[in-house]
This record gives C-alpha cells, structure tokens and sequence, in this order.
C-alpha cells in the first residue's frame, strides 16, 4: 500500500458535509480540501479534465478524435464497516448523486453498510467441442487438474508473486459432446481480464489433448460469481419519516411492497435493478471499470434461478427497523487499464480512499443498494417526480443567474407555479433582485 492510501486511512474525516449541494463547484472543492478528503493540488486538477488531454486518450481507445467528458460528483453520508467514505459518481443522469446521498444518510442512522466480499476471482472458460468421450474426458482433466493449475501458475509469475494465482480447475458437461472447463484465477487488484483470457489461450490445447475433442472459445465469463460482494444496511423506521408521510412504519411497509412488486413481476424487477445499477455505474464509471462487464453479470445473476429477480431484498427487523440486502458479482479493478492511463480515475480512487479492488466492489455495492432504497422510497411515498423536479427547479434557477439561497428561492417558486422554463425562472429572479434593492412595494 502506498503512503497516500496509508495516510488516507489514518485521518478521520466525516463524510457528511452540511449544505454541500448548495455550493458552487469551487467552493465544494475547497471544502473538500478544508476537510482533509482532497490535497490542494487534486483539488485544483478535478476543475475540467486537468490531466487527461488527447495523449492519454489516444492510448485508450482507436480513432480518436477528441474527448468526451462527464459530471464528476461525490456522493455523502456513506459510512461503510465502520468508516466514512465519500463515493465518487460520474453520471449523467440528474438526482441519482442526490439519492445516492440521501440514502446513505437514512442508512448512516442504522450503524452505515456492512460490506462482505469474496476474494477477486475471475474465471477464464474453455469450451471443449467433439469430445468422444464425456466420462473419460472429465475424468482425465480432473485427475490433471494440480498439474494444470501449477501450468497456469508458471504462465503468470508476476501474478503469483502478488498473492494471487490459479485457484481451482472445474469441468462443466454442456452436452453430449461438449464440455466447458472454468480456470478460476485469484486476479488481485485487476479486473483479470486480459490475463485469464490469455491463460485460456494458452492452456486450450493442452485441454483439447487430454479430453480428446478440439478446442472452441477461449475467453473469461462475465457471470464472475466467485467474485461476489454482500452489503448490508438498515434504517430504524423513526428514520424514514418526514412531514408528509409521519409515520415512519407505514414508510417502511410501503417500500416493502415495493419490494413485493419486483419479486412477483419481471417487468418491475429490470427497472428496480436499474435503480441498483444507477449507483454501482455511476461509481465504476468514476474510477474507469469495466461497467459494461458488471451490468452483463448483474443481469444474469439476478435471472440465474431462471427467473429475472431483484437483486435486492428489504425486510422488516426484528426493532420493526427496515433491513435491506444487495448481493452481485461485482468485477473490479484499481490497476491497469484506466487507473494507469487516466488521471482523473486516479484522483477518483484516491479521493474515495479505495485500497484495492474489493473495497472498490464494495463500495460500489453500498452505492447501489442506496441508490435503491431511494428509489424505493420516493416511489413508494410522493412519487419519483416530485424530487426530479426540485432538482431540476434549482437547475433552471441556477441557469437563470440565481446563485446563493436565491436559487432555492427560485426554484421553490417554479416548482409551486410547476413552470419549469427559463424565461419565468429570469423574471422570477429579476423581481426578487428588485424587491431586495427595495425597488418593489
Ligand atoms: C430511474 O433512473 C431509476 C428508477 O426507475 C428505479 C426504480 O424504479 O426503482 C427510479
């Protein structure tokens, strides 16, 4: 571990900053440096794409021909086994920073998220066509399997002398001539991707000799269930109430039957996991993983009893507390790829003060289980609008030249008219800025 990540680890900082959504990107980024979550110099490099130019970009991808750039926010209150974290989120959809926030400050009232993961494993697959003979073939690559894993081994010493390595060989029947074997790699702080697909490459022939048949695809799965993570949170039903809605209980049993409705209808439980994936992508994207593989497993571990569920549950505690539970392969990375190539991720994971790929999954997960129960909640109370639309007020306020409280004024005043157009959002500014200079009576 490096001095920055030891340091980041020491410092206790809270992850609950009063009053931040209201500021201006520039004093948020003071603040962050006031309060220890950024050094002054990462501070100043977060304005625009500071470091990340055409030269980085054109090591990434083919055929550049500029940049592309997003929102890099953080999200607050995270408290995750133990320790407060701020979540970066780079998203392009409004409110789901907010919500990400918002739920983690419910959740904080419960003692925060409690991340389990397994180790990093990914799993490269061989696909073994026109075996002659499934019995003797599974037998053989079975028998061979410590010689095959210490091949593998030898293939990565690199790898190995990190920790991590070849942990296990397993032979799958597909069908009457085909079998698949799994390579299940322990890929450390990688994704893995790149190793395990060479190791597939290079140990096919050497399957195809000892079952007999040929060799077909060579290539890791995405469905990385040996490299799950589980979080945990709950929220006292006190926690959940709010003016409109004062009983916290009933809250807590309408979010319930939202939960309900996800697990009796596939056509409920694809949007209810898009709300998961709003919070674990906007984190992956923000520290450059792969969010195109997670989604791929998310989805088909969420259908993997054969029917597509939630990947969430919520429930009642044993205190009437509201429990809930995100679990899903979750394929992380903090070497390589971006986090070599692309400065901002690496100002990303250090603001985040992640320490390798499995807190990153974790959390990852912690921002989508919030990002669920807000969902959840909005939907199951005022409706989702409602917030959508603040926000979307204080936007059109901001766009009109309202900065400071003005823009809260302004933006409660569209939302009353439910005029949401930029035109209304200047008068209504004009007349306020009028009245305070007293030239209104
Ligand atoms: C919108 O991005 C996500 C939601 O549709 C999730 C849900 O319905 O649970 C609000």
């Amino acid at each position: 571990m490096n001095d920055d990540k030891v340091k980041s680890l020491k410092v206790r900082r809270s992850s609950r900053l009063t009053g931040f959504y209201q500021e201006s990107p520039d004093r948020r980024r003071a603040r962050l440096v006031e309060s220890r979550w950024l050094a002054p110099e990462d501070a100043k490099a977060c304005e625009g794409l500071a470091g990340f130019d055409e030269s980085c970009a054109d090591v990434m991808v083919e055929n550049v021909i500029g940049l592309h750039g997003l929102p890099l926010a953080v999200a607050l209150n995270f408290v995750v086994n133990g320790e407060d974290r701020l979540v970066p989120m780079a998203v392009e959809e409004p409110s789901i920073v907010a919500a990400a926030s918002y739920a983690a400050r419910l959740c904080s009232e419960g003692g925060g998220f409690t991340v389990v993961a397994d180790p990093p494993i990914t799993t490269a697959q061989v696909q073994l066509l026109d075996v002659p003979s499934l019995t003797t073939a599974v037998r053989e690559l079975r028998a061979r399997a410590p010689e095959l894993l210490a091949e593998a081994n030898a293939l990565m010493p690199g790898m190995c002398a990190r920790g991590g390595g070849a942990r296990e060989l397993e032979v799958r029947l597909l069908d009457s001539s085909t079998l698949v074997v799994h390579l299940h790699v322990d890929t450390c702080d990688a994704m893995g991707a790149n190793l395990v697909n060479s190791l597939a490459e290079d140990l096919a022939p050497r399957l195809a000799e000892l079952s007999g048949g040929r060799a077909g695809l060579r290539i890791l799965t995405n469905l990385a269930d040996r490299r799950k993570v589980k979080v945990r949170a709950r929220v006292p039903s006190g926690a959940l109430s709010s003016e409109r809605f004062r009983d916290g209980g009933a809250v807590r049993d309408a979010i319930l039957e939202a939960q309900r409705f996800a697990e009796l209808d596939v056509y409920r439980a694809v949007t209810h996991n898009k709300g998961v994936m709003n919070g674990v992508d906007a984190v992956l994207v923000a520290c450059g993983n792969d969010w195109r593989a997670v989604e791929a497993g998310a989805h088909a571990y969420a259908a993997r009893e054969g029917t597509y569920r939630p990947l969430t549950s919520w429930w009642k505690g044993p205190e009437g507390e509201l429990c809930g539970e995100l679990e899903l392969p979750l394929a992380t990375s903090t070497v390589g790829g971006a986090a070599r190539t692309h400065p901002g991720v690496q100002r990303a994971l250090k603001l985040a003060g992640v320490t390798g790929a499995v807190d990153l999954a974790g959390l990852a997960a912690a921002a989508g289980l919030a990002t669920n129960l807000s969902a959840l909640k909005a939907l199951s109370t005022d409706g989702i609008q409602k917030g959508h639309m603040s926000l979307h007020a204080r936007r059109v306020a901001a766009e009109a030249g309202a900065s400071g409280e003005l823009v809260e004024i302004i933006a409660e005043r569209l939302s009353r008219e439910r005029v949401y157009r930029p035109e209304r959002a200047r008068e209504l500014l004009a007349a306020e800025v009028a009245r305070r200079k007293g030239g209104w009576r």
